[in-house]
């Protein structure tokens, strides 16, 4: 019988992971299907329910239903019960299991681009839930030095507070975070500010950037963001949003089908339809 996959939050209509899972269920010939379900924060109990009633083999969620799915699972992995949030659940023999796939889509596509990161002094910019996955797993993974900038300080000081794996931060304001730019090897920009259509934004000032840095922006609409365009400027390397989202949907259909999936065909095909919708 063919498995049924899909992705829930609000809004959905515009994900692209269905188009994504639906051409790699297609490419490796595995019989299966993935549909996007908008879901009201007050229906998710009962979507759940019927979700087990149908037997799916399994789902990913989307804002704003990343915590509250949690309750509703029969387990979770460490790794996203330290996160407080799921993106990926799994039907194992009958169980709903939750994972996290975001922090390490993010590490992986981190990885991509750089061979060594447990020696690099690391920003985020950002104390949100994206923040929080990408800071957690990248303690986890042994990142020495991570600080945090944010417009509220005090939600990054919880933050690091609250991670279950040790790495030496501090907390900067984000104009102090301008002034000691020069000081970052990696920065990682996390906040929705830059996103369309108000791409003429951006959180801070790169004027302090040390030319070797590798800034990374988890945006990927518009694919440059006015901070990634200034940092390309300066002559330091840039990474947009396509790779982590790429890499936790490789995650997510690894752990539902146990293949590794082609990278190279998933970028191309979220590509093409970024390439289509903006304008
Ligand atoms: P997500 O789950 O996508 O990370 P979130 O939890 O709403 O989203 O977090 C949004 C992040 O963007 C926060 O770090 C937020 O800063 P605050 O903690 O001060 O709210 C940051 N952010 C949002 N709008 C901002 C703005 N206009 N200027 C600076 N930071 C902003």
């Amino acid at each position: 019988m063919k498995k049924l996959y899909a992705v829930i939050g609000n809004p959905i209509a515009h994900s692209m992971s269905p188009l994504m899972h639906n051409d790699l269920f297609q490419h490796y010939g595995i019989d299966a299907h993935y549909q996007a379900f908008a879901i009201k924060e007050e229906d998710l109990a009962e979507a759940v329910k019927g979700f087990r009633a149908m037997n799916m083999s399994g789902f990913n969620v989307t804002v704003p239903h990343k915590v509250a799915i949690i309750s509703l699972l029969d387990d979770v992995d460490p790794l996203a019960r330290s996160i407080g949030a799921v993106n990926t659940v799994a039907n194992e023999n009958g169980r709903l299991i939750g994972y996290n796939t975001d922090g390490s889509g993010y590490v992986k596509a981190l990885k991509s681009e750089l061979q060594e990161l447990k020696e690099k002094k690391v920003l985020i910019i950002g104390a949100g839930g994206a923040a929080r996955a990408i800071y957690f797993t990248l303690a986890f993974e042994g990142v020495a030095h991570i600080d945090l900038t944010n417009r509220t300080p005090t939600k990054a000081e919880r933050l690091v507070e609250e991670c279950p794996y040790h790495a030496k931060s501090n907390i900067l304001s984000l104009n102090e975070a301008e002034e000691q730019l020069a000081a970052y090897d990696i920065i990682i920009q996390t906040t929705s500010l830059g996103m369309s259509p108000n791409s003429e934004c951006k959180v801070l000032s790169l004027h302090n950037l040390k030319e070797s840095a590798f800034v990374s922006d988890i945006i990927y609409n518009p694919l440059e963001t006015e901070l990634l365009r200034q940092a390309r400027d300066k002559g330091a390397k840039t990474q947009n949003g396509i790779q982590m989202f790429v890499q936790q949907g490789a995650l997510a259909f690894e752990i539902w089908t146990n293949v590794k999936p082609d990278i190279n065909r998933m970028t191309n095909k979220v590509l093409q339809q970024l390439g289509g919708t903006i304008c």
